[in-house]
């Protein structure tokens, strides 16, 4: 991965932030290691700078995380130069890259997701031409779409999740929401899930102001998240994550808002590590705790929230500053245990709100989002 320093090229789009910079035979990732101090692209070649950009944190978040591996791979293909070999040959060489790839992060479903339906797409491709070409070019155009699909799914969850919060919240004019991690722009293709509820709720006018956990020990909250709330002008509080519970007391959050990894057939939600806890505070101060995410974070095949993997990383983002990539902050010798992710029982989780609609419980108090799937299946993005 070659980097490109303090690259203007490409930072906004509608003003918001653009951490995939993307055209055909050529995608940057912005380095969000480095926010929010420096601007720096990092050139993708092929899957396995698309691999080693996910594993490193160069780019994360669920949405962001697949369509950065869908893209790195589009590139590889776009400028392979000598690939001799049939249709089939050709899906196979991209099976094998997409599981590959894959493997750089197990706890995101979307990533998963993408790859099942872009292999599908190669499949159908091999199938109808003996010309590895036209695997490639159909492989490419689906990536292509992840890219587009996803901004527009994000403004259909943020129109969907404002208007369901403020309907809720009818007794308050302006509230205000805790969110947790970073779910934006930098997260996703564009706009963002939870975030991009809380800048639909900020254009309607209602929104009093949002607080952004710091999200320790990798810090998404204080750098990419304060970032973005900063950029967007929303008037926005960092606070630790400690203090979550107190400013609950306080009564200074009507809702808390938070992406997700991966959702469970029955609701269960993992996301990022702390979200469990926030969800605990809020119910015990009966605020409604919800869950913003695509369709795409929800994966039907797991009966419950037990069975996700929930990904482990290097202790050293917690014995060293800067999540791992600064000096050493803890004692040498100390046992680390750094979960990235947890689990929310769908018993804390008000709704789930989608590109489709919000998802809410039903008379039996529980999720059935099976039905909810089937029901909104033909529906169009709003
Ligand atoms: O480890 P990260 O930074 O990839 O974790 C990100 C989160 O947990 C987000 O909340 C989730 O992926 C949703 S992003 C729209």
């Amino acid at each position: 991965m070659a980097s490109e320093s303090n690259s203007r090229n490409g930072v906004q789009v509608d003003n918001t932030l653009q951490s995939i910079c993307y055209n055909r035979g050529s995608l940057k990732l912005l380095d969000q290691r480095k926010l929010p101090l420096e601007t720096i692209y990092l050139v993708i070649q092929d899957a396995t700078d698309g691999w080693n950009a996910i594993r490193d944190m160069v780019v994360r978040g669920a949405p962001a995380i697949a369509i950065a591996a869908a893209l790195s791979l589009a590139v590889e293909v776009s400028n392979l130069k000598d690939f001799s070999g049939t249709s089939d040959y050709a899906a196979s060489f991209i099976s094998i890259k997409l599981e590959y790839l894959v493997s750089s992060r197990p706890t995101a479903v979307n990533l998963a997701d993408a790859a099942t339906k872009l292999r599908e797409v190669v499949l159908k491709a091999a199938a109808a031409s003996t010309e590895s070409e036209a695997v490639f070019q159909a492989y490419i155009e689906a990536a292509e779409l992840m890219l587009k699909d996803d901004v527009a799914s994000n403004k259909a969850i943020g129109s969907y999740g404002a208007s369901f919060i403020q309907q809720h919240l009818e007794n308050s004019k302006r509230f205000s929401v805790l969110t947790h991690c970073n779910t934006g722009s930098l997260a996703t293709a564009g706009y963002g899930t939870a975030l991009g509820v809380i800048r639909a709720l900020h254009a309607k006018g209602v929104l009093e102001r949002a607080y952004c956990t710091e999200t320790r020990p990798f810090n998404q909250g204080s750098r990419l998240t304060a970032f973005e709330l900063v950029h967007e002008n929303i008037p926005a509080t960092l606070i630790a994550d400690s203090a979550a519970a107190a400013l609950m007391k306080d009564g200074r959050v009507s809702a808390v808002i938070v992406g997700a990894d991966r959702v469970a057939s029955n609701g269960d939600t993992a996301n990022k590590i702390g979200t469990y806890s926030l969800a605990l505070c809020a119910n015990y101060h009966k605020i409604p705790f919800y869950v913003a995410a695509p369709l795409t974070s929800i994966d039907l095949s797991l009966s419950s929230g037990e069975e996700i993997i929930i990904e482990e990383r290097s202790p050293k983002e917690l014995l060293n500053s800067r999540g791992g990539l600064g000096e050493q902050i803890a004692a040498s010798g100390i046992c680390v245990w750094n979960p990235a992710f947890d689990v929310t029982p769908a018993n804390l989780i008000a709704g789930i709100i989608t590109e489709k609609g919000v998802i809410t419980r039903t008379a039996a108090d529980a999720f059935d989002i099976q039905d909810f799937i089937e029901k909104t299946a033909t529906l169009s993005l709003a």
